[in-house]
């Protein structure tokens, strides 16, 4: 029960991100900081929780295979320290380095959603 509250942020730190992005895009360069530090911190907070909840042995779809759920897991410890370095080179004006980190961190949400739907999809037998 706890988990699916934590889960359920997803879609609000994805709509963040999502105006974050088109924030930084348009070149509102201030409003994209202020948007991208709200995601952040809403990020680092829901993952940290959802980190100690893995670790008590709560799962959402313990039917999935394991190898599925391991890369998940993977994917989503990977994303705050991604994160810390956004937000670093944002804050200390590191153009050069906050782009490539940018583009990481949006391969790692994919990623995290990709292998969240597999997993979803595995423990109910559509894959
Ligand atoms: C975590 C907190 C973040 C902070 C404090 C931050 C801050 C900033 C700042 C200050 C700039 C302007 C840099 C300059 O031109 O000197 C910038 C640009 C940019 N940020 Fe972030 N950012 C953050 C997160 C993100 C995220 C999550 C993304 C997308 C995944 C992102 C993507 C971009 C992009 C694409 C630009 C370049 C915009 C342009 O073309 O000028 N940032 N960011």
């Amino acid at each position: 029960m706890l988990l699916y509250v934590v889960e359920g942020a997803v879609p609000i730190l994805l709509g963040l991100l999502i105006w974050a992005d088109v924030l930084a895009i348009k070149k509102n360069h201030e409003k994209h900081k202020k948007v991208a530090m709200v995601h952040a911190v809403a990020t680092w907070v829901s993952t940290l929780l959802l980190i100690v909840l893995i670790r008590l042995g709560f799962r959402l779809s313990e039917n999935a295979p394991g190898w599925i759920q391991e890369v998940h897991q993977y994917i989503i410890f990977a994303v705050p320290p991604i994160l810390l370095a956004l937000a670093l080179t944002g804050l200390y004006g590191k153009r050069a380095l906050h782009l490539p980190v940018a583009a990481l961190y949006v391969v790692s949400w994919i990623g995290a959603l990709t292998t969240g739907g597999m997993m979803f999809a595995m423990a109910r037998g559509w894959m």
